[in-house]
């Protein structure tokens, strides 16, 4: 296969706000398990960040880091809460930038998706909705902690600035606290945090502009957000376009389209895409975003295969393409695509690289015939 980028659409650079990004290709955040007992980084989350880096992905989001300590969703999580990790945070950016790639913080809070013993107390939720897959009954918040938790994503994300990241992705999507207080399943509250989409989305929104207001206007500030949340009496796309809409507004740079929440046994990351008509499963609701926005669209959810990616460039679906578990397999693919070595991700959707012991390849690990090729 001859080198394709030249003649392809996935190969053409991108602005996310002020940030150009060398070609089209995101790593998804992806929960690493790679920092220390404390929420540190650690050398080996250092060196698979410098290889997707060396691998060509344009931009690299990291796996969720929490903005609190309460907000942690399980062991060897990155942290971001306290100005102490900035000096380690800051080598990831180091290993990044030897390279064009470009790398943002995913910043988080759990919110009722962690257990009671990890944080050492009752989670919190926007209402006291009972958690059937985590098996607890959350603490509701009061009013008065609402803008706390607005300043420890301002907060993280200055930390992010300061340790030498591109932007941040504010993870609103998954079940999580943000993503919580956006479902109407979740969000009952009847105060200024909840009832009208204006009102659950008031803390998404109140935190992307504030971020924009102390990281600066250049600093690009993007959010990863649900289309629906598969739950009867959850979120849905047509409120969703609606609050992506409120986001834009508030400044927000880009948007990446996923869905699923825990409880609803249909989550973001599904198994067993083999065949090309199962990739892109969240693809078909990024081109509603992007319709109805300006900023750009990742899509997003089982892309595997090169022609396919292209294809939903090429036809304005989304304007940038995501990966997650196949860049678990190969952080290199993305140059093996470039210089035509590959037509299409190994990955097999097992979702075996969900180890707690830290990321990596299920298949490869048991497989007896490992493929020779862009394995860095
Ligand atoms: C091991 C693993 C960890 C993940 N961690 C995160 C995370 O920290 N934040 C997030 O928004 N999504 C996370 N995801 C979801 C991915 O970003 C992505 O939305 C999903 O896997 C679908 O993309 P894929 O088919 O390319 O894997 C994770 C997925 C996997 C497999």
């Amino acid at each position: 296969m001859p080198e394709i980028s030249s003649r392809s659409p996935l190969f053409a650079p991108i602005k996310i706000g002020a940030v150009e990004i060398a070609n089209r290709f995101v790593r998804a955040a992806t929960h690493e398990f790679m920092a220390d007992a404390s929420g540190g980084v650690a050398d080996r989350l250092v060196l698979l960040m410098g290889d997707l880096a060396q691998g060509e992905v344009g931009l690299i989001i990291t796996g969720h880091a929490y903005v609190r300590p309460d907000g942690i969703a399980s062991p060897r999580q990155t942290a971001v809460y306290d100005d102490r990790f900035i000096p380690a945070l800051a080598r990831i950016p180091d290993a990044v930038h030897r390279t064009s790639a470009r790398i943002f913080l995913q910043i988080s809070h759990s919110g009722r998706q962690t257990k009671a013993k990890m944080i050492g107390g009752l989670p919190i939720s926007p209402s006291a909705v009972f958690e059937p897959a985590f098996g607890l009954m959350p603490r509701e918040m009061s009013a008065a902690d609402v803008p706390d938790i607005r300043e420890a994503f301002l907060q993280a994300a200055r930390r992010a600035r300061d340790a030498g990241f591109d932007g941040v992705q504010v993870h609103c999507a998954h079940g999580y606290l943000l993503s919580s207080f956006l479902s109407p399943h979740t969000n009952r509250r009847t105060d200024d945090w909840g009832g009208t989409t204006a009102k659950r989305a008031r803390l998404a929104v109140e935190i992307v502009a504030g971020i924009k207001e102390i990281c600066g206007r250049d600093f690009p500030v993007i959010a990863k957000l649900n289309s629906t949340d598969f739950l009867p009496g959850g979120l849905d796309l047509e409120e969703s376009l609606e609050i992506a809409g409120l986001l834009e507004a508030a400044g927000l740079d880009a948007l990446e389209i996923s869905g699923g929440m825990t409880e609803a046994g249909r989550g973001s990351v599904w198994e067993g895409v083999r065949a090309e008509k199962d990739e892109g499963y969240f693809v078909d609701a990024a081109a509603r975003f992007k319709k109805a926005l300006r900023i750009p669209v990742a899509g997003l959810g089982g892309n595997r295969t090169l022609a396919h990616m292209e294809a939903i460039v090429r036809e304005g679906r989304a304007d940038l393409v995501s990966m997650s578990r196949p860049l678990v397999r190969e952080p290199g693919l993305v140059r093996a695509f470039r210089l035509g070595q590959t037509a299409k991700s190994a990955c097999i959707s097992c979702n075996k690289c969900f180890n707690p012991r830290g990321l990596s390849c299920g298949d490869l690990r048991i497989s007896r015939h490992i493929p020779n090729r862009t394995i860095l």
